[in-house]
């Protein structure tokens, strides 16, 4: 369709998480026009959902570099060493003007930011907030001032494409917008900037910690754009989801990694503690690590879950420390004070995503992105627990920056956007074939993989395409948000896989059967995706 209404600006963030929010706010301080749209409410979104908190060396005795070396440590050799840089020396200063910006962080009586431990950290390095509520703090203080500020948004608007004028310059992008009156229907914003900030895609598997919003729009966007892509083949299992049953679909509990970091055990239904002994920092080894001994261990014993024991944190400690968790447990029946809590890994996190550059930028220019959906090479093979936050902080400052810079250059400029506007270039897939989708994601392409499972769910997937384009899904596909998700889903599943089928080993959280161990001959680089425009 071709769009209906357009607005212009000289920024477009495209999400409200962290990354989108902090963009907006420094894009607007610098004095540039900014919209913001996101595809449900403001505060829905991945970053709502973080428990544990934002690392950050602000302790006594902690150091960027030490914060650094972690990192490395747990990107597997993978990580940009100058990105990671940027974001361990950034960080405190960054968080320190988030807590300007209004998130109240757990001080103690002295009125020290609290810091906590998670998986693969030397030290307390984790900044909290609400206990376990970080993320739900940082989103109401973002929005807060996001409205205080007077931003422009659009709620309940899905991106659908990028924008581009004659000249081939970014020139913003297309959207489809549900009950927003006069920006109802498909749209668009015309902007020389664009920023995507769309997180991550956790619904591509059956199970994950992600909220439904998390369909890979961002990713398949750039796609479809021509822009780069790497790393999609890691995707971070989080190892303490709490298990409500093999059939158990959508977006699923986590036990956040701080409960651990205080203290939990890991055990089997037996009570034996596995993971002591096989790493120097037990349950608090990298999440990768202790994701695959809690899947060796359920093969072994023929279980489908593990448990979190922390009866010994006492009623108190957990609910004053955890209290998100104890209520999501309490929901479910189970009650972590008397109980051990079952726990099995499930899809959390993106590692990959969109290529930038140091400063956000893409590979198209006028693209930037940051956030999850972003690759800026700070992860690697296995992002560091609680790293997201502070990467979508420090990444969302520089675009700003860059951007603020080339305006003030003179440099920020797009003639119209081609007309008509490009309609939109996805093929419609039926919302019927999602779950379809995400069960082959789970069972070819899930925590194990092998060359057999991925070629089965690569054959799986291009017959749901074929049909899908062919077939009479594509007579059942209506325009509408449902079906450009399961295009969206679909694309970036088949990428997905195609690059976990080409990775013959393992590193990081990309775990391949046939492939055991680490090939740093041949496996010591990226993989990186582009697809010609023209194509889907
Ligand atoms: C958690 O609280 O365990 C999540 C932390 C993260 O994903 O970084």
């Amino acid at each position: 369709p071709a769009p209906g209404w357009s607005i212009a600006a000289d920024v477009v963030v495209v999400g409200s998480g962290v990354a989108g929010l902090t963009a907006a706010l420094r894009c607007a301080a610098a004095g540039l026009s900014t919209v913001v749209v996101t595809k449900a409410r403001l505060d829905d979104g991945s970053t709502r959902w973080a428990q544990g908190g934002i690392a950050a060396a602000l302790g006594d005795g902690d150091t960027p570099e030490q914060h650094l070396h972690d990192t490395l440590i747990a990107g597997a050799g993978l990580c940009d060493e100058e990105a990671v840089r940027a974001l361990v020396t950034e960080g405190p200063a960054a968080v320190h003007r988030l807590i300007a910006t209004g998130a109240i962080f757990d001080t103690s009586a002295a009125g020290e930011i609290e810091l906590t431990r998670e998986g693969g950290h030397h030290r307390r390095r984790i900044a909290h907030a609400g206990g376990d509520a970080t993320g739900a703090e940082i989103s109401r203080a973002l929005v807060e001032a996001a409205l205080a500020a007077g931003l422009r948004t659009i709620e309940n608007a899905l991106v659908l494409d990028l924008l581009t004028d004659a000249e081939g310059r970014t020139a913003g992008v297309t959207l489809h917008v549900m009950g927003e009156g006069q920006h109802d229907g498909v749209g668009a914003v015309h902007a020389p900037a664009v920023v995507l900030a769309t997180g991550g895609m956790g619904q591509v598997f059956s199970a994950t910690t992600n909220p439904a919003v998390s369909t890979g729009d961002g990713v398949a966007l750039a796609l479809r754009a021509g822009a780069e892509v790497s790393d999609l083949e890691f995707v971070q299992f989080h190892p303490t989801v709490l298990f409500l049953g093999t059939d158990s679909e959508g977006q699923q509990p986590l036990v956040s990694e701080a409960v651990r970091g205080e203290g939990a055990h890991l055990v089997d239904a037996a009570g034996i503690r596995f993971m002591v002994g096989q790493h120097e920092l037990a349950e608090l080894a990298p999440r990768d690590i202790v994701a695959k001994a809690i899947m060796r261990r359920m093969r072994e014993q023929g279980a489908d879950h593990m448990y979190l024991d922390a009866r010994h944190f006492g009623a108190q400690m957990w609910e004053h420390r955890f209290p998100t968790i104890l209520a999501a447990c309490r929901a479910h029946g189970i009650d972590p004070v008397t109980e051990p809590v079952p726990v099995a890994p499930a899809a959390h996190y993106a590692s990959g995503g969109i290529r930038t550059d140091l400063q956000g930028r893409t590979t198209v220019p006028g693209l930037w992105a940051c956030g999850e959906v972003a690759c800026t090479g700070v992860h690697g093979a296995n992002r560091l627990a609680s790293n997201s936050l502070l990467e979508g902080l420090v990444f969302a400052e520089r675009i700003a920056a860059d951007i603020a810079e080339r305006a003030s250059l003179g440099a920020l400029a797009a003639g119209p956007p081609q007309l008509p506007d490009t309609p939109c270039v996805l093929p419609l897939i039926d919302p019927d074939a999602r779950a379809g989708i995400q069960r082959i994601m789970s069972l070819g392409a899930g925590v194990l993989r092998s060359a057999e499972s991925l070629r089965d769910a690569a054959a799986a997937l291009e017959t749901v395409h074929s049909t899908a384009v062919s077939g009479d899904r594509a007579k059942n596909a209506e325009p509408g948000v449902d079906s450009w998700e399961t295009s969206n889903l679909l694309c970036v599943a088949r990428v997905l896989t195609a690059a976990a089928q080409e990775r013959a080993e393992t590193r990081g959280c990309h775990w391949r059967e046939d492939h055991p161990d680490r090939d740093d001959t041949a496996w010591h680089r990226h993989l990186v995706v582009r697809i010609a425009p023209d194509r889907s």
